[in-house]
């Protein structure tokens, strides 16, 4: 058992607990966009919620899909077809928590977007694809207002793993068919009408995106519920020879858990620009 791990959740829960309980009044009082001036720029809570869908795709691209493969389970473009005993590949996992994010009110819209897109309705339409230049030159985020849309931050999304390359190149939609390991290839794109955003507007934002990736788990869940033979779902992850799925609250606990720091890294700063 690896002991420092429920020690550092516990010390992110003591400064949660601190934020949250033992923040001053404002932190309940501001409305909006924070009266008492505790605000931070979009760029900080783009960073944030980044934070968090990196470490979910992380984890569900590693722990869910290749572990899962490994056991024997599928996944596929067509896994939400009726009859077919697949979970989705992780852009689609992507895609689910973006279209559950765009049914709650914090406004927040997530896109998984590219120049070359094996998907045409993931083409960056002209202004984004400007920004899209710049972070392929410097591999680093981008941010830029777009009128209609507001606030706009893409995030480099690379070629982590040979599976990554050989899919897209291989893919008959592909228009590209020479990616190599470590090129962009695509940009996790985050939009947001304000250019400020008040701590309670920061926490709400969050929890609507834990919310939605905990929803789209479970989509997951359900679909596998009906398998011909479905895995066992409940504590354990997948492995060669066991077909298990964790369960939705074993998920978000390991989803929590990695994004802990990005969250509370920029609670820090929201708390420390009021003072
Ligand atoms: C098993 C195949 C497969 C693997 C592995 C895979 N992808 Fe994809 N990816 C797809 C498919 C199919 C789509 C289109 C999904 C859709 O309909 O939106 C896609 C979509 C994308 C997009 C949106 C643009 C587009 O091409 O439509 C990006 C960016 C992307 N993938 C990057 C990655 C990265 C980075 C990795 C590795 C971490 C990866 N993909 C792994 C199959 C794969």
């Amino acid at each position: 058992m690896n002991l420092w791990k429920p020690t550092l959740l516990g010390s992110f829960v003591l400064i949660a607990i601190y934020l949250f309980v033992s923040a001053p009044p404002p932190l309940e009082t501001a409305i909006g966009h924070g009266i008492s001036g505790r605000t931070v720029e979009v760029k900080r809570m783009f960073d944030t919620v980044d934070g968090i869908n990196s470490a979910t795709r992380t984890l569900y691209t590693k722990r869910i899909v290749g572990a899962g493969l490994k056991s024997g389970m599928k996944f596929g473009e067509d896994w939400a077809e009726p009859g077919v005993d697949k979970g989705p590949l992780p852009a689609l996992f992507l895609r689910l928590v973006a279209a559950e994010l765009e049914a709650r009110p914090p406004r927040l819209g997530l896109y998984l977007g590219s120049d070359e897109p094996i998907n045409k309705s993931n083409l960056f339409n002209v202004l984004q694809a400007e920004t899209f230049a710049a972070v392929k030159a410097d591999r680093a985020p981008h941010f830029a207002t777009i009128e209609g849309i507001g606030q706009v931050g893409l995030y480099p999304d690379y070629a982590s793993a040979a599976a990554c390359v050989s899919c897209h190149n291989d893919h008959p939609d592909s228009p590209k068919t020479d990616w190599k390991l470590g090129d962009v290839m695509g940009a996790t794109t985050w939009t947001f009408p304000d250019s400020e955003v008040g701590s309670d507007v920061y926490l709400a934002v969050v929890e609507a995106l834990y919310h939605s990736i905990e929803t789209s788990y479970q989509a997951y869940l359900a679909k596998v519920s009906g398998f011909q033979n479905p895995p066992l779902i409940g504590p354990l992850w997948p492995e060669p020879g066991l077909t298990v799925l964790p369960s939705s609250a074993v998920f978000m606990a390991e989803v929590r858990r990695l994004s802990a720091e990005s969250v509370l890294d920029n609670l820090v700063l929201l708390e420390k620009t009021s003072q």
